[in-house]
């Protein structure tokens, strides 16, 4: 597998401390993020409940960095708007969460936002061929969404060369892979040995002070896959 794209880190806010948003926006951005990722949850599509369209907009105003936006609530067509009038540059939907997906896509495309589309762990692969014309992302989610802190679930790699393997038959070498769940240096190494290009970590990059070092390895990862 021949990967062209840079390796793309992307903190997700999720594990920052809440009670100083700008400011782990700002930590995160010096230690060298490429994107920030915000995650929306509405207690439904999952046990969770975290930021909305205002707190995206808190941190745009605190940043310029391009803010990756992934929803895990139902009814995502819904809130499209708001939050592309809140600053997102990219928006993530759940295959799981709407019986409307290219409408959806196509709508969130129409705003000049990135679109995406996230599948859950145990989502068949048979359902991704469908949508990626109409994607700019797809994320392989490496852990049931809804909270962080939880561990890398390995069975997701096969899905990834998957996906990845159909992106380049079907010239479609520029979409990202996203990853998002328990990623930390060694599981970004699998996931970018299998084909992923864009790294969401959470509780790994917040969790002490070494977030410039840790990004700076994460990001090393480019070039290194043995099968080039
Ligand atoms: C989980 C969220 C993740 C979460 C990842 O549903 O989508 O973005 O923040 O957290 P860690 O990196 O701690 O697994
Ligand atoms: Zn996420």
């Amino acid at each position: 597998m021949n990967l062209k794209l840079p390796v793309v880190v992307a903190p997700s806010i999720l594990a920052s401390d809440f009670g100083h948003l700008a400011d782990e926006a700002l930590r995160a951005v010096d230690a060298g993020a490429d994107r920030l990722h915000l995650d929306v949850m509405d207690g439904h599509f999952v046990r969770n409940l975290t930021m909305g369209p205002a707190a995206v907009a808190a941190i745009n105003r605190a940043t310029d960095v391009y803010l990756d936006v992934h929803l895990m609530i139902y009814s995502p067509f819904d809130y499209i708007e708001r939050f592309v009038e809140a600053g997102a540059d990219s928006i993530t939907i759940h295959f799981e969460a709407t019986e409307n997906i290219s409408e959806t896509l196509d709508y969130i495309r129409k705003c000049n936002v990135k679109a995406g589309l996230a599948f859950c762990p145990e989502t068949s692969v048979e359902f991704i061929p469908k949508y990626l014309h109409q994607c700019d992302l797809i994320l392989l989610m490496t852990v049931d969404p809804g909270f962080g802190g939880q561990q890398f679930i390995s069975e997701v790699l096969d899905k990834i060369e998957f996906t990845r393997h159909l992106c380049n038959t079907l010239h479609l070498e520029g979409l990202d892979i996203q990853v998002d769940g328990g990623i930390n240096q060694e599981t970004a190494a699998l996931a970018y040995e299998a084909g992923a290009n864009v790294f969401v970590a959470g509780t790994y990059l917040f969790s002490d002070n070494q977030m410039a070092e840790k990004i700076a390895r994460m990001k090393s990862l480019a070039g290194k896959r043995s099968r080039d």
